[in-house]
């Protein structure tokens, strides 16, 4: 696991000053990204959902990198704000869950109770605490029933950190982060120039180099796709950055945090024709697609058919092996469920928490070829140079 990539990556990392949020973009020549293997794009995206988060604690660099080794084709992130504007990679809003806060005496009278997303909350709130004070923070597995070996070993990363792991991988590897709760951060976090969260997650992508449209030069060279459940954010960046993005989809019953939309307003015919001119797709919770019935698969929704017409390409999550989130149609084996929804479904992407088993799945069924243009091409190219030099 320790290979001279993984370790290398971390010695950037530490270079760079850990803690530091502005630290130099590396130069296009040092990522040399033209000798890289590139994006595989003839088969659906293996997304790693918070990194190898099935292994690993979610969302730190060891989790990434391990999901790069696996196979990854992009990896996810959700972006959060300290209490002084710095972007961080974490999932829940408050530290409670998966942090040593609890253990942290000098914390413990910085709980709070907060509205968000139209629910009180209480805990240890990220939008509290300095990048410092985050950065001296161990984190956990999330999950009881998998892997506690790693626990309290691994700290919080940056936006900034999270990208240089994708831009120093030894292939082209994708990054696909959330801009999240950006109701709840916009509230609660203040920024000079009276900028919004929107604006520093938008100018951190492009600091780095991410621009252009979908399967475009500049995309293909560093992809990206941008994510959000709340269409105001989405919509307020499309002037900002040609990127493509992703509206996404929550559960039945979750109204949207910022328009307070319905789960039928926004996956009706005529709001996905809306949202089409600011999105690429839609990355809707599993069971809107295929509702499940005691454990079983009910009948498909028509959401994958309305989305495809609409040349809208559909990135669902998640996925887990573990028994206990498998329908009991696939008979405990994860890889019939990829089968099911590459084949039955139909899907373009696929957020998962192992990638290494999709990836194993893909390579299995679809396996990575040259495509025949690119053999004919080196043919060519071949044989020009055996001409030249007098064959
Ligand atoms: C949250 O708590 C405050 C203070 O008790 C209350 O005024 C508010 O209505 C609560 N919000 C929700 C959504 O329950
Ligand atoms: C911790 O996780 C539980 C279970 O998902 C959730 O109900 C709870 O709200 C979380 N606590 C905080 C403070 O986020
Ligand atoms: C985007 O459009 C809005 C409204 O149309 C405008 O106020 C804003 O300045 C634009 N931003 C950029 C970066 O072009
Ligand atoms: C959101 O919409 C629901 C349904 O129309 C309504 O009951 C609720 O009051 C609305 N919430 C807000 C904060 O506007």
């Amino acid at each position: 696991m320790a290979s001279l990539w993984h370790i290398s990556v971390l010695l950037v990392l530490v270079l760079l000053g850990g803690s530091d949020a502005n630290p130099v973009a590396p130069h296009r020549s040092q990522m040399d990204v033209n000798h890289k293997k590139p994006l595989q794009t003839f088969r659906p995206f293996n997304i790693a959902h918070r990194g190898s988060n099935g292994e690993i604690p979610e969302e730190t660099t060891e989790a990434y990198v391990r999901a790069i080794e696996e196979g990854a084709d992009f990896i996810e992130t959700d972006i959060l704000a300290s209490k002084d504007g710095h972007l961080i990679c974490f999932h829940d809003v408050t530290l409670d869950n998966t942090t040593d806060i609890a253990q942290r005496a000098e914390f413990a009278g910085r709980k709070r109770t907060y509205e968000v997303e139209r629910a009180n909350m209480t805990g240890w709130f990220v939008v509290d605490f300095t990048l410092s004070e985050l950065k001296s923070l161990r984190v956990k597995q999330r999950e009881d029933f998998r892997d506690q070996q790693y626990n309290w070993k691994y700290n919080i990363i940056t936006f900034d950190e999270f990208i240089l792991i994708a831009l120093y991988a030894d292939r082209v590897v994708g990054i696909y982060p959330e801009i999240k709760d950006p109701i709840f951060i916009n509230q609660h976090v203040k920024w000079s120039g009276g900028k919004k969260f929107e604006d520093k997650f938008v100018e951190t992508l492009l600091k780095y180099g991410y621009s252009g449209e979908y399967m475009s030069e500049d995309w293909l060279k560093q992809p990206l796709f941008i994510q959000c459940y709340a269409p105001t954010s989405l919509i307020y960046i499309s002037n900002m950055t040609n990127s493509p993005k992703l509206f996404l989809i929550d559960e039945t019953t979750v109204r949207t945090q910022d328009t307070n939309q319905s789960y039928s307003e926004i996956t009706s015919n005529g709001y996905l024709k809306f949202i089409s001119k600011y999105v690429i797709g839609i990355g809707p919770w599993k069971d809107t697609v295929v509702p499940p019935e005691n454990k079983h698969l009910g009948p498909p929704t028509d959401l994958v058919a309305r989305a495809h017409a609409l040349n809208l390409q559909v990135h669902p999550y998640t996925f887990r092996n573990e028994n206990k989130f498998l329908h009991f149609n696939f008979h405990q084996d994860p890889y019939a469920e990829y089968e099911y929804w590459f084949t039955e479904i139909g899907v373009d992407g696929l957020f998962t928490d192992f990638t290494g088993s999709l990836h194993k799945y893909q390579e299995w069924t679809t396996p990575y070829q040259m495509k025949p243009k690119n053999a004919e091409a080196l043919l060519h190219q071949i044989s020009n140079m055996l001409k030249d030099d007098g064959y």
